[in-house]
Parts: structure tokens; sequence; C-alpha cells
């Protein structure tokens, strides 16, 4: 079968790293380009790390742009406290060296889907929503092109992680997810009602380091970083990967399990700012929009991510 056509939006962030490391090392994408936005830390850090990731991957040839530096509306949110102050905390990752493309991450989505055969396109998108609404927003034509959005954000069941109501993707860009999710694209979300059900082990962290590899060794320094802070505030035994969920449920979609529901976003109540409201029971007469996940063989996914990493070098 031809490889699936994605981009990856992305605010690299451990978890968007592992993602990353998962779709590179996979022979069923070819990855188009990376698109860096501002989310977990500012911009110029998230562009670098997007870079640091496609070279320890071995594949700095991988087209990485930068895209917007603050969301549309309001100011822009990060989460050093999660990922430390780089986004990448944990090992130490060479400066790197492959070129940032140059131009900017908007216009090369838009240049891109236009170019490309309609509905060949799939996005991926591991961090607040600007860049893939602004595209929307500069060219709505390209809109109709795109095959279709596979996000992480948001949280229905298991409420916020940024507020007591709202997830950080969508809290950081509200008005951006607003009009990604009244776009009509076909869509899949991954809120936190499935991943904090793929809580990671000690022996699975322990097992990427064993792999022996550079990739191994960064990526299990990584997690040991980022797994501390959800593990002390939610008080589990391990953390959850948030983002390789949308890349793994591209690979092998039978490790899920949702329903088709409306998903609106709050944008105007500073109690609930971006919450995500799913009418998972069909109480209002609001059309499906989303695909909202919400089961994961976390066994299955985390045994798919160590043996895809391990092609790495
Ligand atoms: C999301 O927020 C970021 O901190 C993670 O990278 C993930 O994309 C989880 O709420
Ligand atoms: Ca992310």
């Amino acid at each position: 079968m031809a490889p699936r056509s994605i981009i990856i939006d992305t605010d690299p962030g451990q978890d968007d790293a592992i993602a990353i490391l998962l779709a590179l090392a996979s022979e069923e994408f070819q990855v188009l380009g990376l698109t860096a936005v501002a989310g977990n830390v500012p911009l110029a850090l998230t562009e670098a790390n997007a870079r640091k990731i496609c070279e320890l991957a071995g594949r700095p040839e991988t087209k990485v742009f930068a895209g917007c530096a603050r969301p549309l509306v309001r100011s822009l949110v990060t989460a050093e406290e999660v990922h430390g102050k780089t986004g990448l905390d944990g090992p130490e990752l060479p400066a790197p060296t492959m070129p940032l493309q140059e131009g900017h991450a908007v216009d090369w989505i838009v240049d891109t889907l236009r170019a490309a055969p309609a509905g060949s396109i799939t996005l991926c998108t591991l961090g607040p929503l600007t860049n893939i609404a602004t595209a929307m927003v500069k060219a709505p034509d390209i809109v109709p092109r795109i095959a279709e959005i596979v996000m992480m954000g948001g949280a229905y069941f298991e409420v916020g992680n940024v507020t007591p109501t709202a997830e950080f993707n969508i809290y950081v860009d509200p008005h951006a997810a607003h009009v990604v999710f009244t776009s009509g694209v076909k869509m899949t979300m991954h809120p936190l009602d499935v991943t904090h059900k793929a809580l990671m082990t000690r022996a699975w962290i322990d097992s990427l380091r064993a792999l022996g590899s550079a990739t191994g060794q960064a990526a299990a320094a990584m997690l040991d970083f980022y797994e501390r802070f959800d593990m002390e505030k939610y008080g589990e035994a391990g953390g959850p990967l948030h983002d390789p969920c949308v890349i793994a449920y591209l690979l092998q979609p039978e490790l899920f399990r949702g329903r088709d529901c409306n998903v609106a976003i709050e944008t105007r109540s500073d109690l609930t700012m971006g919450m995500t409201v799913v009418d998972w029971w069909g109480v209002t007469d609001r059309p499906a929009n989303c695909h909202v996940i919400n089961q994961i063989d976390a066994e299955g996914f985390y045994e798919l991510i160590r043996s895809r990493l391990a092609r790495l070098p």
C-alpha cells in the first residue's frame, strides 16, 4: 500500500517527540513535514526541538517549518512545569544543525495542500491548533482538500488538566479550535479520556533504554523527566503518553475505540474557557463532527511504540 502522506503540527514536548519518532520510524507514512507552533514552550524552542528530534531519528532531510508564535486571540500560555524550560528536558540533545525551512508554516501547509491531490494529506495535530486555523482562514479552499485531521486535544469525562474543565492544547488557543471544529473536515480526537488510560510503566521506559540505541536512551531520559509531573499530580504509577496516540491510531486503529459525537468549543466563559463540550449521549440535535476516542489497548500501544523506535539509530 502507498504510504499515507502526513503533516505533523507540533509543539515538542517530550510526548510530541515520541509521536514524531514513531511516525519517522514507520514506513506506513510519508512525513511531508513538521510544522512547529507555540504551545508547551515558545516557538523558538518548539521549532528547534522538532529539528533535534529529526536529527535524533537520523532524518535530517525532514522539512521543519516555524509557524505561529502566539494564539489567535489570547496570550500564550506555556507548560514549562511539565516539560522543563527547554520543552524537551531530560536528555542532552545537541543543538540542531539541519536547517529550518524558509517561509512560514501556514503558507507551506496551504501550498502543500493545494499542490497535492484533494483528500491525499492527513493532518496530525499534537499542539494548539493555531497554525491549522490560520491556514483555514487564510485559504478556505484548502479545507475540502484535507483528508482528515487526527488530533490530540480536549477532554470530557476526564475533564481538564490545565483548568478544571480544559485540556492544554485546546485551552491555549480555543478560538483556533473553534475554527477547526466548525470547518467540516473529517476529525478524530484523542482527548484525556483516552490518553489517561495510556499510562507508562517503569519497565516499559527501561525497555526503551535497553534498546541500546541513541534514540532509545534519549527517549527514556525524556520520559523519566516528563512523567514525574503527572505521577505527582495524579498519584498514578506512570504518566500518560498523549500525543503518540495520534500516530498509533493511524497505524493500528484497532487499538482504539470511540464514537461519533458533536464537539463544540467554549470560547466565552472565563470559568470554562477551552472546554470541549462533547455531546457523548446525543442529547442535542447538533450533528456529529468528530470521532471521539475513549478506549485504548494500552499494552498494544506501548508495544507498537517500542518495536517501532527499535528501528531508529
Ligand atoms: C497535551 O499538552 C501538551 O503538554 C502535551 O504535549 C499534549 O499535546 C496534553 O494535554
Ligand atoms: Ca503536544
